[in-house]
Formats: C-alpha cells, sequence, structure tokens
C-alpha cells in the first residue's frame, strides 16, 4: 500500500543537520516546545554530530528555513529516537508522521527492529503522535528531565519494526 505523503513534505528539502545549522534549528525548536526549557541546548547538538548520529532537517527550498529536526542514535538492533521538533505554525500537518516514516524505514535499512524513546508525560502532542504511531509505554525514569519546578520523569516507549515490510501503513489509516 502507498502512504500518503503531506503536500507540505513534498516541497521541503530532507538534508544532514551541520553545525552551521544549530542556531536555526534551536530558534526554531525553542518556539516549538511547550516551553524553552524542553528544547534542546547548542550543547546537546553539537555533541551529537560530533558522535555521528543520524541528524536530518526539513527546510525550505528557497529561503533555506529550517522547518524540523530529527535526531537518532543507532545501537545494535535497535534505534534510539533522541529529538524531533517542527516548527510551530506547521503543527498538526503530519509532518512528524513523515519523518518517523522515513526513521522506519532507516531501521529497515539497518536491520533494527525496534525504535526506542523518552517523552516527558506532560508532553500532549507528543506523546499523541508517538501512540498514533503505535509507540507503547514500557517504563517511566524518574527525575529524568529539568522542569520549571525541579525534575520531571520520562516516559518510556518502544515500536517494533517490521523489518519485512517495505513500508507501514501509520496508524492514523489503519
Ligand atoms: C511533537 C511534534 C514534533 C509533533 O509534530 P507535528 O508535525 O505537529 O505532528 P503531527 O501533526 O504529525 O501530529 C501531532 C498530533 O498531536 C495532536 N495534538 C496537537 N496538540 C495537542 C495537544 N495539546 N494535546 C494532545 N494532542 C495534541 C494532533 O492532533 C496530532 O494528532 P493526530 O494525528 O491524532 O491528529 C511537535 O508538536 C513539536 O515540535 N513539539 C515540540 C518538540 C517536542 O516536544 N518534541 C518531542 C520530544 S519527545
Amino acid at each position: 500500500m502507498i502512504v500518503d505523503m503531506p503536500m507540505l513534505d513534498m516541497l521541503l528539502v530532507d538534508r544532514a543537520m551541520t553545525e552551521a545549522d544549530i542556531p536555526a534549528v534551536m530558534a526554531m525548536e525553542h518556539a516549538a516546545c511547550l516551553l524553552p526549557l524542553h528544547a534542546w541546548s547548542e550543547d546537546n547538538y553539537r555533541s551529537s554530530i560530533r558522535a555521528g548520529y543520524w541528524m536530518r532537517v526539513r527546510t525550505e527550498p528557497e529561503t533555506g528555513r529550517v522547518i524540523a529536526v530529527c535526531v537518532a542514535m543507532d545501537g545494535p538492533d535497535e534505534v534510539h529516537l533522541l529529538n524531533i521538533a517542527v516548527d510551530a505554525s506547521h503543527h498538526g500537518t503530519g509532518l512528524a508522521q513523515t519523518i518517523l516514516a522515513d526513521l522506519y524505514d532507516r531501521c529497515r535499512q539497518r536491520q533494527a527492529a525496534v525504535v526506542w524513546l523518552e517523552v516527558r508525560p506532560s508532553n500532549a502532542p507528543a506523546r499523541a503522535r508517538y501512540v498514533r504511531e503505535g509507540f507503547t509505554e514500557v517504563g517511566v525514569r524518574k527525575n529524568y528531565y529539568a522542569a520549571l519546578n525541579g525534575r520531571e520523569d520520562a516516559l518510556v516507549m518502544k515500536r517494533d519494526i517490521d523489518l519485512n515490510a517495505t513500508t507501514e501503513v501509520p496508524r492514523a489509516l489503519d
């Protein structure tokens, strides 16, 4: 079955993130997050580039404006989604869904049968997206994140990847 790609994503450039993208990515992510405290730091991005993680940006072809970022770390037989953010003006357009579909394709290329992630319990939009993707909650990391009033737990979620599928039907279309 062919999965519909949102019109928006067909108009965007998908490329590797570089150090030069960090300021624009951070500005986009700060505005996208429920609280700026939730966004990644410059050091998070720099160390991820140094570590060679899979880092992609979606940009507007004409302006170069950064619309989305995704960062994932490869492990043995698994992939860990470290960060995903979409420009606030594009929330709810299904862009995160398309980016995650790319991540699943990468998993299949690498024969990685599971994707792991952590998410704040308070991050309702992200949790809604992940549940729609078929992620399930498998644990809690206590006091994992900095929060306004101390610390916040992380929900640990996982999604199995069908390594035999050429592509996967988004849960929203089930
Ligand atoms: C999480 C994020 C990447 C999703 O991007 P997006 O392109 O808007 O995602 P989608 O349009 O594919 O899906 C968003 C879902 O959240 C739902 N949603 C939006 N706001 C919501 C809210 N306040 N409460 C609950 N659900 C909400 C949408 O209805 C949609 O669900 P649906 O497919 O069932 O309609 C985006 O919200 C973001 O950039 N957030 C800031 C960074 C962040 O928190 N990243 C996650 C780190 S774990």
